[in-house]
């Protein structure tokens, strides 16, 4: 097979974790018998440092024409790089926007999993951890506060700033499907997570999820208040299977759920659109503080990668072998800084990348 696959390095960790990434997936193709075709573009910082825009119209042109794209992560220190300096559009952030916007990737699938190997990175009590977690988090990735109306105002001398929460019914349809497609293949649970006992927004999606449900009777759903699913993530993580949510529902939850891994260098993303294609990225940030120094995780990026080769390829055996030598690697022993415990080895980005690679088979 000949896949195309667009690269954005990105910022901070980026380029050397998307290195990685790209010789597992290299070795992958050689074994498999398959061809990959890598072309980088600008986003983010790096793109506003050359073309003075987070986002140009020739790289969304260029991601388009591919058949799926890497992503390694955006931005920089905000407090200190000049970037942040910028009016809101045009800093690194308003390129991933722009990207998800543009190719219209609404779906985002965050799978938080405990590591049998890391479970000693988990930092809720043993007693919660010992039963383990295996859920994924579809967020809502291209409405919602995110993309309503906002504007900053003076009106007789006092500031103002508005943001709109927004969804019509068939955005919350279409991601309330691949929510129960996706827990078809699973534990089949949906817990979908809203506000609805103070936002209209939420009544409307408990509404449209509960429509949805009716064609998925093997599935069960149940609904849950955002504020409580954010304590029963830490209370009791195992009740969870997939967990449905609009867009900054998602961002928060996610980051809390990586949290309770231990290890969010190991988390990979799905950006999902109507058809086979996607945007995967690691669910983690840009790190500029260990940038350059070859100390990163890049084992969540290859995480992604091996989702790309399962969800816009159908490459089932080829995203087996990818996670498998994932699984083997951290058996070996072999550990990157965050994810270090004592009696294990500690490598490197290339080193860690170079382990993985040679493992698929
Ligand atoms: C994420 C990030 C982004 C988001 C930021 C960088 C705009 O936090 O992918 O979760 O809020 O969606
Ligand atoms: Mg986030």
């Amino acid at each position: 097979m000949e896949l195309k696959i667009t690269c954005i390095p990105g910022d901070g960790i980026g380029p050397e974790i998307v290195a990685e990434a790209k010789k597992v997936l290299e070795k992958t193709a050689c074994v498999y018998g398959h061809k990959m075709i890598f072309t980088d573009i600008l986003m983010g910082g790096a793109s506003i440092d050359v073309h003075g825009v987070p986002l140009t119209d020739e790289a969304i042109a260029v991601a388009k024409s591919a058949d799926a794209v890497l992503m390694g992560s955006i931005g920089g220190d905000t407090t200190k790089s000049p970037w942040y300096k910028l009016p809101p559009e045009k800093r690194p952030e308003a390129g991933l926007l722009g990207i998800r916007k543009a190719l219209n990737l609404f779906a985002n699938l965050r799978p938080a999993i405990l590591y049998d190997e890391l479970a000693a990175a988990c930092p809720l009590k043993e007693e919660i951890s010992r039963a383990g977690f295996d859920m994924l988090i579809m967020r809502e990735l291209t409405g919602g506060l995110y993309f309503g109306e906002r504007r900053t105002t003076v009106e007789n001398g006092l500031r103002k700033a508005v943001d709109t929460l927004t969804y019509d019914e068939n955005e919350i349809r279409r991601i309330a499907v691949k929510g129960f497609d996706i827990a078809r293949k699973r534990r089949k649970k949906v817990t979908s997570v809203d506000k609805a006992n103070v936002l209209d927004s939420s009544r409307l999606w408990r509404q449209v999820v509960e429509e949805v449900a009716k064609d998925y009777p093997d599935v069960t759903l149940e609904h849950m208040l955002v504020d409580n699913c954010a304590m029963q993530l830490v209370k009791d993580p195992a009740q969870f299977d997939v967990i449905l949510t609009e867009n900054m529902f998602g961002d928060i939850l996610s980051d809390e759920a990586s949290m309770v891994t231990g290890s969010i260098g190991m988390l990979a993303s799905a950006s999902l659109n109507d058809t086979k294609f996607g945007l995967y990225e690691p669910s983690h940030g840009s790190a500029p503080d260990i940038a350059g120094k070859d100390i990163a995780n890049p084992i969540a990026t290859v995480l992604s990668a091996a989702m790309m080769l399962r969800y816009s390829f159908d490459l089932d055996r080829e995203a087996d072998a990818v996670e498998a030598a994932v699984k083997q690697v951290l058996k070996d022993g072999y550990r990157t800084g965050d994810i270090m415990s004592a009696g294990c080895r500690k490598v490197g980005c290339s080193e860690m990348g170079s382990l993985l690679a040679e493992r698929i088979s």
